[in-house]
C-alpha cells in the first residue's frame, strides 16, 4: 500500500525551489553541465516518490516537500525563517538538518572538514522524522551517477565510502531506498 502525498503542497515547494535555484542573482547548474540544478532536485523528489509508491506508513507530503527544498538553505539565499513562514516547522527543521553547517571543521583541510560536516548533518537528520532520512538516501542515490572524468581514484573511492556511511546511519526507514543505495554503491566507480 502506497503512502499518499498532496500534489498542491508539493507543487508549492517545487516552484519555490525553481525560483530559489534559478533567478537573476543565481543560475545554479548541475556541476560540470549547463543543465539547471532543478534537474538534481527533481531527481531526488522522484526517488522519494518511487519509495512512497511502494511503501506504506510514510509521511509522503513531508518527504516530498523536503526533497524539493533540500538544497535551498545550503545553496541559495533561502533562510530557515523563509521556510518556516512558507512551509511550517517540520519542513524547515527537516531542510535545516539536511544542510551542512559551514562553521564545523573550519580549521581543517577540505576532506576532513567535509567529513565532519557530513557526520554532523547525519546526526541531526537522525533526530528528524523518517521522511527526512528518506531525502538524504534519495540525494545520495541521485549523486551516485558515474563520477566526473576529472575525479581522481581517491576522490571516487572517498565518495563511495561516504555513501556507505550514509547508508549505515540512515538505513531501516525505507527498504526500497536502502536497496537502491546499496545497488548504486556496488556499481559506483
Ligand atoms: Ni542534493
Amino acid at each position: 500500500m502506497p503512502s499518499p502525498w498532496c500534489p498542491d503542497v508539493a507543487l508549492k515547494a517545487y516552484r519555490f525551489a525553481a525560483e530559489a535555484h534559478w533567478n537573476d542573482a543565481l543560475r545554479q547548474c548541475v556541476p560540470g553541465t549547463n543543465l539547471p540544478y532543478l534537474l538534481h532536485i527533481g531527481s531526488v523528489a522522484m526517488e522519494v516518490m518511487a519509495a512512497l509508491a511502494r511503501e506504506d506508513g510514510h509521511d509522503g507530503t513531508l518527504a516530498v516537500q523536503c526533497a524539493y527544498l533540500h538544497d535551498t538553505m545550503e545553496d541559495t539565499a533561502t533562510t530557515y525563517d523563509d521556510l518556516l513562514v512558507r512551509f511550517g516547522a517540520p519542513v524547515a527543521d527537516g531542510v535545516r538538518a539536511l544542510t551542512k553547517d559551514p562553521t564545523i571543521g573550519a580549521d581543517q583541510a577540505k576532506p576532513d572538514r567535509k567529513a565532519l560536516q557530513m557526520a554532523d548533518s547525519l546526526t541531526r537528520i537522525r533526530t528528524q522524522p523518517p521522511a527526512v532520512w528518506m531525502v538524504k538516501l534519495a540525494d545520495r542515490i541521485t549523486n551516485l551517477q558515474p563520477p566526473p572524468v576529472h575525479w581522481s581514484r581517491e576522490k571516487v573511492s572517498a565518495y563511495r565510502q561516504e555513501a556507505g556511511r550514509i547508508l549505515d546511519a540512515l538505513s531501516g526507514v525505507s527498504p526500497f531506498l536502502d536497496q537502491r543505495l546499496r545497488d548504486k554503491i556496488s556499481a559506483y566507480g
